[in-house]
């Protein structure tokens, strides 16, 4: 049994307030589950305009306006909000100037470093003026715009008695945005000169947030074991190799997998999708299928498979290989469906391969959580045959809603996705190594002769539904993790101080 410990998450994407990617998903499900596990659990976020002005979200009132010292120079003022996730509080950091723009999910993030040390520096003045005495044993930090939390705390705020025993944990989800910015941020930040070393916040002679997340907090996390490895080595370290197999000598390092919400994501409860099934009755499965073509304006055929693509539409996600292999697999009897917005060239791309095949191509550029729950419940097969990938989410989702993933062994996938065998009838989905696009041909013909026999197939959609992805496992998983940082932090005499 676990201690039972007071938790902020904070992170600058949570569902359902701000989602732009998997990341909001995890802020916004990992809090619910650890205070399910009886944790004392809050998170905290920008109060981002779409927030505040959503009646649904009912955003009270909860610290009124109180300065922020950013440097010698600059008090910032922030006041916060308060709205919950379940039964866990969240608190909306607000500021006209960094957060008070943001309406949608395209203006979530900011340029420049100073929206992102204003939010460090207000959730530890916030965390200082709380009522009631309740101080975090831990603060989960989330990717570089919250790296220099960590930093502050182990510096500027070392002296403080209400913080010197709060433990860090910071989560990597996605190593190629590391917020690096020039010298003079390091004085705008209001930390002193000497923070920048090798050692410390400096990294190919700019100030890098991710880096001080890395160094400064108690322990340091990534989202899956494989992706935990793989930043080890230079062509996935994005050049913070070095460093981060430093700190999985110190074992520092650890890899938790993330899970998603078997609440929200439930074939037999989701009323986003047109008919619902469990695992043990997959029949339903069908009429997504029928009404998903329909609706996205393809014949409708029951023998078909289809394939489902929802992605961010960038490099990472190895989309190149789905244009290169893109030809050869459309002259089979297959359907592709593709949600997703971001790389005009892939925008295009895609919208003129549905132009040359309208009776197997549909695509949908944007972001629609409705239509992508449709995919992931209507389709036989789902498609991640990513570049790399910290953990992956959409593999999971699908496998939930028994649509078998077809992904790269990369990071999160490779933890996730066993490749079928069908002599053996073990593995839940299918799996290619190398990054070719003849690879990815291979593993598409692989599905869809699997799919051509019912037998293998119904085996395959077996194993799919029984994976367990579930939430809670990450949360127990993390729980380990805080517990383990708080006795770090509590044995570590070391103090940084400015
Ligand atoms: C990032 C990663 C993705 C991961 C998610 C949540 O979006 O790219 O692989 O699942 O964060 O950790």
């Amino acid at each position: 049994m676990q201690d039972k410990l007071k938790i902020l998450v904070v992170s600058v994407e949570v569902a359902p307030f701000a989602k732009v990617g998997g990341l909001a998903d995890v802020a916004g499900s990992l809090p619910q589950y650890l205070s399910s596990l009886g944790h004392d659990v809050r998170v905290a976020m920008p109060c981002y305009r779409m927030i505040e002005s959503n009646p649904k979200y009912n955003a009270q009132p909860f610290m009124s306006e109180f300065p922020v010292p950013i440097n010698d120079k600059i008090t910032r003022i922030a006041s916060a909000k308060t709205t919950s996730l379940g039964k866990v509080p969240v608190y909306l950091i607000e500021n006209k100037e960094f957060f008070g723009a943001a309406v949608d999910s395209k203006s979530v993030y900011r340029t420049g470093a100073d929206p992102y040390i204003f939010f460090c520096r207000a959730v530890l003045e916030m965390v200082r003026r709380m009522d009631g005495d309740w101080v975090p044993d831990v603060i989960h930090c989330n990717d570089w715009h919250t790296g220099l939390l960590p930093v502050y705390l182990r510096t500027l705020y070392a002296n403080d008695p209400r913080f010197n025993n709060i433990a860090s944990v910071f989560t990597i989800h996605n190593l190629a945005y590391q917020g690096e910015f020039d010298f003079e941020t390091l004085a705008a930040a209001g930390l002193p000169e000497k923070l920048y070393n090798m050692d410390m916040l400096e990294c190919y002679g700019r100030v890098n947030f991710m880096k001080g997340g890395i160094v400064f907090s108690d322990l340091v996390n990534t989202v899956s074991e494989t992706y935990a490895k793989e930043i080890q080595t230079p062509e996935y370290g994005c050049r913070l190799e070095g460093l981060l197999t430093y700190m999985a000598s110190l074992d520092k390092l650890r890899g938790a997998l993330n899970g998603i919400d078997y609440n929200e994501f439930n074939p037999a409860t989701d009323d986003r999708i047109w008919a619902k099934f469990s695992s043990e009755d997959l029949s339903a499965k069908s009429i997504n299928k029928a009404k998903l073509q329909e609706t996205q304006g393809l014949p409708v055929k029951a023998n078909t498979p289809l394939i489902g693509l929802v992605s961010r539409l960038v490099d990472q996600k190895g989309l190149d290989l789905v244009r290169a292999a893109a030809p050869y697999f459309l002259k089979q009897d297959v359907q592709l469906i593709i949600l997703g917005s971001g790389d005009p060239v892939y925008e295009d791309y895609f919208k003129k391969l549905q132009e040359k095949h309208p009776d197997k191509v549909s695509v949908t550029i944007g972001f629609d959580a409705i239509l992508a729950q449709r995919i992931y419940a209507g389709c036989d097969l789902f498609l991640m045959p990513s570049r790399f990938e910290p953990c992956g989410l959409g593999q999971m989702i699908s496998l939930r809603y028994a649509t078998v993933p077809m992904v790269r062994a990369t990071g999160g996938l490779a933890d996730t996705v066993i490749d079928f065998n069908p002599k053996t009838g073990g593995g839940n989905g299918f799996v290619f190594t190398e990054y070719q696009s003849k690879a990815l041909l291979d593993t598409i013909k692989r599905a869809i002769t699997t799919y051509g026999d019912s037998r293998k197939w119904s085996k395959l959609l077996d194993n799919a539904v029984s994976s367990d992805f579930s939430g809670l496992r990450s949360a127990e998983n993390y729980s380990e993790l805080y517990t383990e940082a708080v006795k770090r932090a509590r044995a570590k005499s070391l103090c940084i101080c400015a």
